[in-house]
């Protein structure tokens, strides 16, 4: 699929509306996921050096149509000045006057040219019901859209798909990024392949696995999934390795499993996972997460990583920078390999 690229538009010194996903846990005012927000930097960048008027716009949580100030995106301005390096200017709305105003006010601040943020978009339901009217006012004060939200494109929503049909749109340089290396793992793994799949919910998860099925040599299941598929008596070829002993009630996978799967882990050429293999939140359910993530790095094949917890896995580790590529998409990840929709690219089709 050929999609419409930031580097086809013409944006010099237009009024861009930049779809990023600074939907990031807060803890103590402080935003836990860096990384989803350094995500939106590079095309951030490309968009200053070209004059632009940038407003940033994303969700924040589910704050089901209703402004509440526990979703409030001005959480979040301090440290995404920092990550971003970038002055932002926080507009608390979303829509209208307030919007307005901003892109018109001088977005220069001592030299440094200056960012918009605006509010959670999810404060109007319209976003989530993809109102046709709703996305009007949003792109009524703007030239062009960027979608550079890979981890929002599973979303069929003003924000993602909605405004792309009215303005002129295209893809930023991550969401670009992100295509390219779910495409390696998607449709040219290099043999053998091995997929880690673990964390909750069996149903989102057993679309993937079976398109893992069809691809790859070998899937390694942990987690909750894993308990579910073997109380749910859910059938798999002998290519799906399920664990064969726990820790204690079942909240990580015991040291048998553990050495399998580091086995098979190191003959592999290219590894895509996503979920942790235990309650590793628990320190001491953590174990076999963390020797996966070693025997993962040691095994020197191509790697994609994405999922929140098995992120915070690799930031627990350090080895952010280990990993051949670490996506940002937790469920956009799934869908995308399970080949379920992805309205927010699909929208930017050539
Ligand atoms: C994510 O964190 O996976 C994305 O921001 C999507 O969030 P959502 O599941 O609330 O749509």
């Amino acid at each position: 699929m050929e999609i419409k690229k930031i580097q086809d538009l013409d944006v010099a010194g237009k009024k861009v509306l930049l779809r990023v996903d600074f939907n990031v846990a807060i803890e103590n005012g402080k935003v836990q996921e860096s990384f989803k927000i350094a995500a939106a930097k590079e095309t951030l960048d490309y968009l200053l050096n070209r004059n632009c008027k940038v407003a940033m716009i994303s969700h924040l949580g589910r704050p089901e149509g209703k402004a509440d100030p526990k979703f409030s995106l001005a959480q979040i301005v301090s440290d995404a000045e920092n990550i971003l390096a970038s002055k932002i200017t926080f507009v608390p709305d979303c829509i209208g006057e307030k919007v307005k105003e901003a892109l018109e006010s001088d977005v220069e601040t001592q030299g440094i040219a200056s960012v918009l943020l605006l509010e959670n978009v999810r404060f109007y339901q319209g976003d989530e019901a993809n109102d046709s009217e709703f996305s009007r006012k949003l792109v009524e004060n703007f030239d062009v859209f960027v979608n550079d939200a890979f981890s929002a494109s599973h979303r069929d929503h003003a924000s993602v798909s909605g405004v792309a049909k009215i303005l002129p749109s295209a893809a930023g340089l991550r969401l670009q990024e992100e295509i390219h290396e779910m495409t390696i793992i998607k449709d040219h793994p290099v043999s053998p392949a091995v997929a880690i799949i673990g964390g909750a919910k069996i149903e989102t998860k057993l679309p993937v696995i079976k398109f893992f099925e069809e691809k790859y040599d070998h899937i390694l299941v942990g987690g909750k999934i894993a308990n579910e598929a073997i109380d749910q008596k859910i059938g798999f070829s002998e290519k799906v390795i399920l664990p064969v002993d726990f820790v204690d009630d079942r909240l990580d996978i015991g040291l048998e499993t553990v050495s399998k799967f580091k086995e098979i882990i190191a003959t592999a050429k290219t590894i895509a996972w996503n979920g942790p293999t235990g309650k590793f939140e628990d320190e001491k359910y953590a174990k076999s997460s963390n020797e996966i993530l070693e025997a993962v790095i040691a095994s020197g094949a191509y790697v994609l990583v994405g999922g929140g917890e098995t992120l915070e896995i690799l930031e627990k580790n350090h080895a952010m920078d280990e990993i051949s590529f670490v996506s940002t998409g937790g469920g956009a990840m799934l869908d995308y390999l399970a080949g379920n929709p992805m309205p927010g690219i699909e929208v930017l089709e050539k």
